[in-house]
């Protein structure tokens, strides 16, 4: 073999397996390699050539090592890709995602209320003053009209709010059905408060109104409990404290027996047995005239709660900030059923 001939076969080479690597190494590097005849040849070649032979020869040899080294390691990689992948064992679970801590209460809140007639209803995130405060009887220099509490849009001639209560989905739903009105009202609503962990400028709430004839306040007391021990527990005590809200009268805020500590106090609590969780009244004649319902012939109930409240009550989270982050090791510790 010259070096014209073993330069070709290696330019051509092909190495498919171990096998064939090892007989290319024998063939080009091992101890009787091929090579060797031709670095024997060298003391017969002519003293001015002798320089350019050893050199091409030297080109030869490096040619090979390079050769054998880059399938060497094209093989022991997939050598080891094949150690480490059992075929045979079930596929891992896709990365699935789990529900947001939010939706998971809101759900829980609409089908208790959805168990006893009441039926869903949306409305816009972008208000007018009609619907999120004139129609429920907010006075012109109501204080909750106030910057401070309201984000407010101008746009032409008309002010728009953003909501700051899904009353104000209640009030389109009055205007547009007649009674019996059985609905809830889950959606975002926003306010204008600086961020904190108990704070922040948007938050979810779930609204429900009941008008008919002859409702009363002890069939709001009645469904009120209802909610209560089926979200909490049988054993949930309820509670309610006068309180003022514009578009109810008489109002109230709703308190639930601590859950934590069952009444006995704890700092969830703060020591006082009860938690509260919303507020509640009889829907003000006002505001059943101003929607166009009848206040003679009609009565009705209304209340409204934070999902937030609710969720940081089931699952114990303290920071609300949290529920806006999207840290998926936040997010990914809640699934359905587990509360
Ligand atoms: N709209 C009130 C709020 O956002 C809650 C509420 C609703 C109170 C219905 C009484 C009756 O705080």
């Amino acid at each position: 073999m010259n070096i014209e001939d073993l330069s070709k076969e290696l330019s051509s080479v092909v190495i498919q397996n171990e096998t064939e690597l090892e007989q290319f190494r024998i063939r080009f590097l091992g101890s009787k390699n091929i090579l060797k005849d031709l670095y024997a040849a060298l003391k017969d070649i002519p003293n001015d050539q002798k320089r350019a032979y050893g050199q091409q020869v030297n080109e030869l040899k490096q040619k090979a090592e390079d050769i054998y080294a880059s399938a060497k390691a094209a093989f022991s990689v997939s050598q080891n890709q094949s150690q480490k992948e059992d075929l045979t064992k079930p596929a891992t679970d896709p990365n699935v995602g789990s529900h947001h801590p939010l939706s998971l209460i809101r759900r829980e809140i609409v089908e208790i209320f959805n168990r006893i007639g009441f039926v869903v209803s949306e409305g816009p995130e972008i208000e007018d003053d009609w619907h999120n405060f004139s129609a429920l009887n907010f006075p012109p220099e109501h204080p909750a009209r106030d910057m401070q509490d309201t984000f407010f849009i101008e746009k032409g001639e008309q002010e728009w709010a953003l909501r700051t209560h899904t009353s104000s989905v209640q009030v389109r739903v009055m205007e547009q059905e007649k009674p019996p009105i059985r609905t809830i009202s889950p959606g975002r609503v926003y306010r204008n408060e600086a961020i904190s962990a108990r704070a922040h400028c948007f938050f979810h709430q779930v609204e429900g109104l009941y008008i008919d004839q002859n409702v009363s306040f002890a069939d709001l007391k009645q469904t009120l409990l209802f909610f209560a021990q089926e979200l909490f527990g049988e054993q949930t005590k309820i509670r309610l404290r006068p309180s003022y809200f514009p578009f109810t009268e008489p109002s109230a805020e709703v308190d639930v027996s601590c859950s934590l500590c069952a009444g006995k106090g704890c700092n969830v609590c703060k020591y006082t047995g009860w938690l509260e969780i919303m507020g509640c009244g009889m829907v003000d004649p006002n505001v059943l005239d101003a929607c166009g319902i009848d206040s003679k012939t009609y009565s009705g109930f209304a209340f409204g709660m934070g999902v937030e409240r609710i969720a940081q009550l089931k699952y114990r989270v303290t920071d609300l900030r949290l529920y806006s982050e999207n840290d998926i090791r936040f997010l990914k510790q809640f699934t359905p059923g587990v509360s």
